[in-house]
Parts: structure tokens; sequence; C-alpha cells
């Protein structure tokens, strides 16, 4: 079987070796930046970026492909999927319109209204960004301010905790396209990815994500600096009801989806703040988050192409899909300044990274040489039957590494385990 990975970082090395773990798939690669994991695994890459849609189709032609994994969001939005289906590829991943549940907040928010799915924040949507000034103006209280379109993860202000009423307003000034104003969740995020082949869903171990650049989550936000599992799949603050409810509500998504004409197939992901009132909707996305494909795709133990296919042809059920019992950790390192200011062009060397599994995302080998770029370097998953075992081989592997990279040392230890655990209680 031929798969095209569409996407070259530490998400699509993940996916790529979840699939190549089977030796009949052959796997093609359309990635902007040479992974050189992707690489060392793909029969053949081809240089492009990934929302050059028709470049990517004649690329999948070329090869035989039958089928295509999408990572990123931008494709989708590009409609990749449309086009690939229209040139007989199935795909990994919704078509343009369905991909909306991500790339446009506004109908996100409004489908949930429009069916009373559980879990939505008080919200108002502003096509007009300017109507949102007097609003903010008024408004007393926190707010979340989002642009309705698709931001890089890193999009969202608090108004009341990161920025002040005045610059809220400033930073709503700047954006294009329209605003959607939120009631600001307190509570702990977790995230919780699905496979979907259009009505079935299939839910994954859930992951918690770290999004700020410092240890005690500190600094401004990224793409995420690392997550972690539990053996169990679940979280220490996420109890039975809440994840039953968490599930419930991916489950309504995707059968609203079937039923208004926009069937939703492919990875769906859920990020939800388990407030004191259970679960709320952070966002959906329509594909794998990076970090957390890491930390899910390393324990997979099903064949992640069978699961393809069924995602494609309709035929998926959970019996199919299994995942270890272990722990995982996953370590971003990043460039020294990332996400400012990133250094860019510094050697790194690895040590000897035997004790977790070690996935590039963005990183320049020349003449046998690694280099930084200017996002997420590469990122250690270890694992093991507890977290701290798993921590303690991903931090091993992590502080290995020499070069101008750094790396939270906090992501899956005790003591902010503990801290979130103890966050959760004081809420409840
Ligand atoms: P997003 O771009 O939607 O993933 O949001 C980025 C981050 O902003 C999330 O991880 C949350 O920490 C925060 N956030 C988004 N929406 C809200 C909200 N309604 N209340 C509180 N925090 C939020
Ligand atoms: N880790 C968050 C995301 O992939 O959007």
């Amino acid at each position: 079987m031929k798969i095209l990975v569409v996407g070259g970082g530490g998400r699509e090395h993940a996916i790529a070796r979840a699939l190549s773990r089977n030796s009949e798939t052959e796997i093609f690669s359309v990635m902007a930046k040479k992974n050189p994991g992707i690489a060392g695994i793909a029969r053949s890459i081809c240089l492009a970026r990934e929302t050059d849609v028709p470049r990517v189709v004649a690329f999948a032609q070329e090869t035989g492909t039958e089928y295509a994994f999408i990572g990123p969001e931008a494709p989708l939005e590009a409609g990749i999927v449309d086009q690939l289906e229209a040139a007989g590829i199935a795909c990994v991943g919704p078509t343009r319109a369905a991909a909306r549940l991500e790339t446009d907040k506004a109908f996100c928010r409004e489908m949930m209204a429009e069916h009373r799915i559980a879990g939505c924040p008080e919200y108002r949507i502003f096509h007009n960004t300017a109507d949102a000034i007097p609003f903010i103006r008024d408004h007393e209280g926190d707010l979340a301010v989002k642009p309705i379109g698709l931001t890089g993860g890193k999009g969202v202000r608090i108004m009341g905790e990161q920025v002040d009423r005045a610059a809220a307003i400033a930073y709503v000034r700047q954006i294009k396209g329209g605003v959607v104003l939120e009631e600001r969740l307190r509570g702990e995020e977790f995230t919780l990815q699905a496979f979907v082949d259009g009505t079935h869903l299939v839910p994954m171990p859930l992951v918690q994500d770290h999004k700020r650049a410092f240890e005690g989550d500190l600094g401004p936000n990224t793409g995420g600096m690392g997550s972690y599992s539990m053996p169990n799949h679940t979280l220490p603050f996420v109890t039975p009801a809440d994840y039953k409810h968490a599930i419930a509500i991916m489950k309504s998504i995707v059968s609203v989806m079937a039923r208004t004409g926009n069937p939703y197939k492919g990875i769906l992901y859920g990020q939800f703040m388990n407030t004191a009132n259970g679960p709320k909707v952070i966002e959906f996305n329509a594909r794998f988050g990076d970090p957390e494909a890491m930390n899910v795709l390393t324990l997979l133990s099903s064949d992640l192409p069978d699961i393809v296919t069924r995602i494609t042809d309709g035929s998926l059920s959970q019996s199919q899909v299994s995942f270890d019992h272990a722990a995982t950790v996953c370590k971003y390192l990043v460039p020294a300044g990332y996400p400012d200011s990133p250094q860019k062009g510094e050697s790194l060397t690895l040590g000897d990274p035997k004790t977790a599994t070690l996935y590039y995302a963005n990183i320049e080998e020349r003449d046998g040489q690694l280099y930084t770029l200017s996002s997420r370097t590469l990122a250690f998953v270890g694992t093991g039957p507890t977290l701290n075992e798993a921590e303690q081989a991903a931090e091993a592997a992590a502080s290995a590494v020499k070069g101008r990279v750094r790396h939270r040392k906090d992501i899956g230890t005790r003591a902010l385990l503990d801290r979130r655990v103890a966050h959760m209680k004081e809420l409840r």
C-alpha cells in the first residue's frame, strides 16, 4: 500500500514512523523543508509547500499513491482533500468544508449553539472587527479574544490575564477577517484526539500539552513545548464522568457534521478545558496535534495503514484500535530565543538517545551535521510503566543534546502533575 504523508514536522515524522511499522507500506512525503527523519523512511519525497495543492496532486499521481494522510491544517484549508479525492486518492483528513470546524471559529461556535452541543462557552461573533471594540470597552471581567481564521495556534489573547483592556482593543484593531469573543474558561486543559470515518469515532489516549515557553507555565504561547499521557489513557484531573462527557461532545459533532452534509473524516482533535462544571470546548482541530500525535502514535499497537483504509472506507470500529498501556512524555527541543527571536543555523549534536524515541521537526541536515531552523527543532518521547519513568527517559535524551537549544524540564514531572490536580480540586 502506498501512502503519501503531507507535512514535515514532528507530528508527520510520528505519522510516517507509525505507518512504516507495516513493512508492506511504501511511504511518500511532501514537505516544505527536508525533515531528515521522514526522508529516511520515505521511498521518495517532494520538497514543496504543503498548500501547493496542484503540486501535491501531481506528485501523488506520479508515484501512484492510493492514500494520503494530511498532517497540518493549512493544506486542509487550501482544499487538498477535495483535490486529491477528485484525483481518486483516498484521504485521512476532512474536505475543505468539513475542516471549517478548525479553520473558521465562528462556524464551529454557531454549529455548537444551533445543534445544542454541550460544552460551548458563552461567545459573541463579530465579522466586522470594529464592532467588537465597544463590546470590549464595556465588558466587565475577562474575555478570550480569538481571530476567526487560522493563526498557527498563536492567535488567542486573554484579556484580564495576558493583556489589559487597551491591549485587547489594540490587538482586535489589527485582526482581519473577524473575531470571536468568548467567556474565559478556568480549569485544566486536555487534548482528546480521535480517528473518525464519517460516522464512527474511536478515541485515543488523553494527552496534556504545554503551550507556554518556559517552566512553570510562564512566558509566551508556543506551538507546544511537550506533552504527556498516562498508562490508563486518561488524566488524573479528569473524572470518568468528564471523560464520557468529552467523548459525547465529539460524537455529537461527528453526527451533526454527517447530518448537515459535511461528513467528517480524518483525525478530530478536541481541546477541552476541564472546568468546575465539566469539560468545555476550547476548540476543535481537523488534524493531529503537534506534539500530541507523538504521544499517541508511539503507543499505537494496531496497524496504522489498516486504520487508514478503514477511515477512508467508513468501516472503523473500536475493536481494531488499541494502544499500549504505558505512560509517555514528549519534550520538544527549541532554538535559543524561541518563540520570539529563535536562533537559526546553530549546530547541534545528539547524545545517545536510546532511552527515548526521537522525532525530527524543524531542523536542517547539511553534510551530516544538524542545524536549528526557526521553529521547534526535535522531540524525544520517553515511554515507561509510570509517568516518572517516561519522564526520566525523555529528560535523559533531551538533556544529552548539545547546542543552543532548550527544553522544558518540568513537563511530565510529579511536581507539575500535582499542581494540576490541586488546581482542579480547588475549582471543584
Ligand atoms: P487555541 O488557539 O484556541 O488553541 O487557544 C490557545 C490557548 O488559549 C488555549 O490553549 C487556551 O489556553 C487559551 N484559550 C482559548 N480559549 C480560551 C477560553 N475561552 N478561555 C480561556 N482560555 C482560552
Ligand atoms: N498542540 C496544539 C496543536 O497542535 O494545535
